[in-house]
């Protein structure tokens, strides 16, 4: 059984999903530590008692303050869905945090899409390379790809884990979810063995929220550690292939613990 981590840091932390997620780690008793770009502003719009570190996560000096003494890390942070865009900081932002824990071990908590593995879609193949290189890492994790946010019905809050990125027509018609539910799942699942190597699309249905997700997290099948891509995907990305920054990075992250 992995111990509860005790110090988190979020990334994407005054985000639309960051700001709940520093919410629920402060609710459930972690030391919150948040990057963030502008302190002055980060220090207004983030409540009192977190830990507020600058730093850009596409410049990699700047993360090693970030995850010093951290015990689990929270990615929630986006950019555009322009390709480049979604390279150069939602994947390589994952890239470089990865690599700046120097093989250290941390809980991870990686928020993504629903839709990820699209097949052709440029920047969503981004966000699927930061899952693969969290699954290459050698750390525990949970990816979550949410639904569409805040689409739901004021009812509709039962959390539903689905897999194998089978909703894949890029509008709302895939699930929805609201933003402080996606926050609560990321936050839960750092202390939930049951969630760990687990990759799900989260919605919601009709319904009441539950108030323990270690269930729906149990009935998840767990990610093979042979393979870079989650249980049930179906992804046709074989590495030769793959861009050379990508397999640079896969290279320095899972060298690192392998
Ligand atoms: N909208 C949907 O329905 C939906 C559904 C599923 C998934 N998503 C995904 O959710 C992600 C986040 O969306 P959101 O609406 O929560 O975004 P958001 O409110 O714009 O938040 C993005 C966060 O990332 C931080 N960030 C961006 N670049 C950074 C960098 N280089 N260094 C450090 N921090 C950086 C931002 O910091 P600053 O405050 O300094 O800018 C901000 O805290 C997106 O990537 C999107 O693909 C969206």
């Amino acid at each position: 059984m992995n111990p509860r981590p005790s110090i988190v840091l979020i990334i994407g932390a005054t985000g639309s999903i960051g700001r709940y997620a520093i919410a629920e780690a402060l609710r459930q008793g972690y030391a919150v530590r948040a990057l963030v770009r502008d302190q002055a502003r980060a220090a207004r719009v983030l409540p009192d008692g977190v830990d507020l570190v600058v730093g850009d996560l596409t410049r990699p000096k700047t993360l090693g303050p970030a995850v010093d003494g951290v015990e689990a890390i929270v990615f929630t942070h986006g950019s555009t869905t322009s390709e480049r865009d979604v390279r150069d900081n939602d994947y390589a932002g994952v890239a470089n945090v990865l690599k700046a824990l120097d093989g250290r071990q941390v809980r991870i908590a990686l928020m993504t899409a629903i839709g990820t593995t699209r097949p052709g879609v440029a920047y969503a193949q981004w966000k699927l390379r930061s899952e693969r290189l969290v699954r290459a890492s050698g750390n525990p994790y949970t990816i979550v790809r949410p639904g569409w946010f805040d689409y739901n019905q004021p009812d509709q809050r039962m959390i539903v884990m689905l897999q194998g990125d089978k909703r894949q027509a890029g509008s709302p018609a895939d699930g929805v979810i609201a933003r402080d539910e996606i926050a609560r799942v990321l936050i839960d699942s750092l202390q939930s063995d049951t969630a760990d190597h687990k990759t799900l699309e989260l919605v919601a249905d009709h319904g009441t929220e539950q108030d323990d997700l270690t269930a729906a997290f149990a009935s998840l099948t767990p990610d093979s550690g042979a393979s870079l891509d989650g249980a049930e995907d179906d992804v046709d990305l074989p590495v030769d292939h793959e861009p050379e920054t990508f397999r640079r990075d896969l290279a320095a992250i899972a060298g690192a613990d392998r």
